[in-house]
């Protein structure tokens, strides 16, 4: 028989916390804390999808790497600093809670509550631990070494959930949703860990500009681009399916994140062949 998971003092505190805001309280209540992760799961992807955008605009800016260093020191002000670790919270519960669904999908992990409880103290020390290198800026990693252990994982991550998957009744298309999600995993929270280990690594042209003549950089942001674009345009079309029945309007918004997703992609490729 399993046992009933033991809620700490920690946690009870945070709960009644959360109980005394009225919406969360409300859906809370009524529809299970699952509906509400499956929200923050939902708005987290958003949050991405839009960043997204933003991070192709700025590095596009590497064109001319004076306009990119301006908007780079521009930017490094506390707010700036602020909003750019808060990305690290979207980040973290999205790739920790897409890992969970993908776990409970594949491999039948009923054990929720407690992994939703190691998703939020692995959430926690990363966000804090990405803060830690906000404020110092002191380490050093080669990027080299860092990617290729990371790529190998991402690699590993997608070859287990490639077999497991493939032999499931599911479209094509919602299987390469989760395939991406676990190749992305390691890489994304990898991306944000290592552009902030060493504040030049993520905002200095001449230091970007360098390690992206790099084959195996550019390889490797090739592939990421293309299925990040794939990921992030799909989640948008499993977003508007949900709410629009299939008719004219779902094609047309369906052709438009198509067309939206192809620009990005042409966008993202360019700045890295071409740089
Ligand atoms: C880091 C690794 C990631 C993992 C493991 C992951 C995993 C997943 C999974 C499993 C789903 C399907 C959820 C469902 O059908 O209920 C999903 C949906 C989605 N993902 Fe990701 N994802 C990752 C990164 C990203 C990124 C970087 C973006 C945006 C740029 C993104 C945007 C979306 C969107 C918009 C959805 C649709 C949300 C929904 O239907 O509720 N994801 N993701």
């Amino acid at each position: 028989m399993e046992n009933a998971l033991k809620i700490t003092k920690v946690e009870s505190y945070i709960i009644s916390l959360m109980d005394k805001l009225p919406i969360l309280s409300y859906y809370a209540n009524s529809r299970g804390w699952s509906f509400l992760i499956s929200w923050g799961h939902r708005l987290a992807g958003l949050t991405l999808v839009g960043y997204m955008f933003a991070h192709i605009y700025t590095l596009s800016l590497l064109f001319s790497p004076a306009a990119f260093d301006a908007d780079m020191k521009l930017l490094h002000n506390f707010v700036f600093s602020f909003l750019e670790w808060c990305v690290a919270i979207p980040v973290i519960f999205h790739s920790l809670n897409g890992g969970r669904l993908i776990l409970y999908e594949l491999f039948h992990v009923r054990a929720e509550e407690i992994v939703i409880r190691f998703m939020i103290i692995l959430g926690l020390i990363y966000i804090f631990i990405v803060g830690f290198f906000f404020i110092e800026e002191i380490q050093q990693i080669s990027a080299t070494l860092f990617w290729s252990i990371t790529v190998t994982v991402s690699l590993i991550a997608c070859v287990i959930i490639l077999f497991k998957i493939w032999v499931t009744d599911n479209s094509i298309l919602w299987k390469l949703q989760r395939i991406t999600g676990a190749f992305m995993f390691p890489m994304l929270i990898g991306h944000m860990f290592f552009m902030h280990m060493n504040y030049l690594t993520g905002h200095d042209s001449k230091t970007i500009l360098e390690r992206i003549q790099s084959p195996f950089i550019k390889g490797m942001d090739l592939v990421f681009i293309v299925l990040l674009l794939f990921h992030a345009g799909y989640g948008l079309f499993s977003i508007i399916a949900d709410y629009i029945k299939p008719g004219l309007l779902l094609k047309s918004l369906t052709f438009l994140i198509i067309i939206v997703m192809a620009i990005s992609a042409f966008f993202g490729i360019r700045i890295v062949v071409a740089l």
